[in-house]
């Protein structure tokens, strides 16, 4: 008889992959993808996982769109690179498209080809513009794993670890994690607490005159799909304002219609000087960039910044037709309708539910929080959550500080019936 585990196709890729690929990528599932469509990925077996990841907030419109399929075959038949050799149509279009949904002031675009280049862009920007140094990251932050957005993230310890010396110049302000914070019932008061460790900063570690930015996630992604509150956005900005400090915004995780906007600092009604985006721009191609304010790019002169692969035709070409499906079907409308609906029904389930600390979210953007027996974080309980989905062929991943968060990444576009069906498979893991 042949046995389950000589059945396995997925095996004999795995034995390779532990041979041939370097140890240092860790992948959270034991599976090796075949194929992807829509809401689904079928590993090597055929068999189908439910995904709840998105490849990390990337694939919004589900895997393989066929808009965006389209659109990358017929620019891969025309023209693949150029880098900054010539101009190219695509790169000018997108360009201007970002422009036509960005926050208004937002009105000069650059590609990369990673959410890491975007940050080490803007803040080169940043620095290069004010002649100003130190940036004022947020504690929680993650903003990639390139040398100054490790300096700048502070998500977990194990992303900044025993790679000293890191970039300088770089000070860490509280951020309002208010269900973890002291004053958990009052967030109007974590707020403050936060600001007045941002005046200390300013007091005892760096002057403001200094500070070229501030770098904030409007909801911390790797952090722990904590949303920051919108009066502490609109606070920030009156606080750089008032000091000449730019604000970036990294958009990378919440870009695209996630959280039930095209982008999430519009929820607060702020203007950004730098937003920075990657992950959902290109539907799964690889793309990044931030929209900067013209007037400002101007002062930053030409060939001091750039790179040869960013802002490629094809992935461009992917962008411009993702962004037409998510504003054509209005999938951020629709992240918002259904994000709430299996927020709400989730926040239900965890009443009374000793191990389930919070439910929180922003659209399809949604974090459960667990506790151990004594309140504290639990990855314990979380990766548990995440192993009982996995058995039911359903991926998700954790994230937070102590990797006590399960987050929920759906694709924008997933259906009614799949939406139900994740969280039905979510209520049996957690019993
Ligand atoms: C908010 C945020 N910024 C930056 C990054 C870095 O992006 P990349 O992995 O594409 O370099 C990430 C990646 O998870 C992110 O979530």
């Amino acid at each position: 008889m042949v046995s389950a585990e000589t059945k396995d196709k997925n095996r004999a890729y795995l034995e390779m992959d532990e041979t041939y690929v370097n140890p240092v990528l860790s992948r959270s599932h034991k599976i090796v993808a075949k194929r992807g469509q829509g809401s689904y990925l079928y590993d090597l077996n055929g068999d189908a996982y439910l995904d709840l990841t998105t490849g990390i907030a990337v694939n919004n419109l589900g895997h393989c769109h066929p808009r965006v399929v389209e659109a990358v075959q017929k620019q891969a038949a025309e023209l693949m690179h150029t880098s900054v050799v010539t101009h190219h149509e695509r790169y000018i279009e997108l360009a201007k498209r970002i422009t036509e949904i960005a926050p208004k002031t937002l009105d000069s675009v650059f590609f990369g080809n990673s959410g890491a280049e975007a940050v080490e862009g803007g803040v080169k920007m940043a620095r290069y513009v004010t002649g100003r140094p130190a940036i004022i990251n947020f504690k929680g932050s993650f903003h990639g794993r390139t040398m100054m957005a490790m300096a700048l993230t502070t998500s977990k310890l194990y992303y900044r670890e025993n790679y000293e010396p890191l970039p300088g110049a770089v000070h860490t302000a509280p951020f309002p994690y208010v269900y973890r914070s002291y004053y958990r019932n009052d967030p109007d008061k974590v707020i403050e607490e936060c600001l007045a460790g941002l005046d200390d900063l300013f007091h005892q570690f760096v002057s403001p005159t200094q500070v070229a930015a501030f770098i904030v996630e409007p909801v911390q992604g790797e952090g722990g799909y904590i949303v920051a509150p919108f009066k502490f956005l609109q606070r920030l900005r009156e606080i750089a304002d008032k000091h000449g400090i730019l604000l970036i915004i990294d958009e990378v995780q919440t870009g695209f219609g996630r959280t039930g906007k095209m982008f999430a600092i519009e929820h607060a009604g702020v203007e950004p000087d730098i937003m920075l985006m990657a992950k959902g721009i290109a539907g799964g191609m690889p793309l990044a960039g931030f929209a900067t304010r013209r007037d400002l790019a101007k002062t930053w002169l030409p060939g001091r910044h750039g790179s040869t692969f960013g802002g490629n035709p094809v992935s461009c070409a992917a962008a411009l037709a993702t962004i037409d499906v998510i504003v054509e079907e209005k999938l951020a409308e629709r992240a918002a309708r259904v994000g709430k609906d299996m927020l709400t029904r989730l926040q239900k389930f965890a009443e009374g539910k000793k191990h389930v600390g919070e439910v929180r979210g922003l659209g399809m953007m949604i974090g459960i929080e667990f506790n151990d027996d004594k309140g504290g974080p639990s990855k314990e309980w979380a990766d548990k959550v995440a192993a009982r989905c996995f058995d039911n062929k359903m991926l998700v991943l954790t994230c937070g500080n102590r990797g006590q968060v399960i987050r929920l990444i759906p694709p924008l576009n997933i259906s009614d019936a799949d939406a139900d069906k994740a969280i039905s498979i979510l209520e049996k893991a957690m019993s």
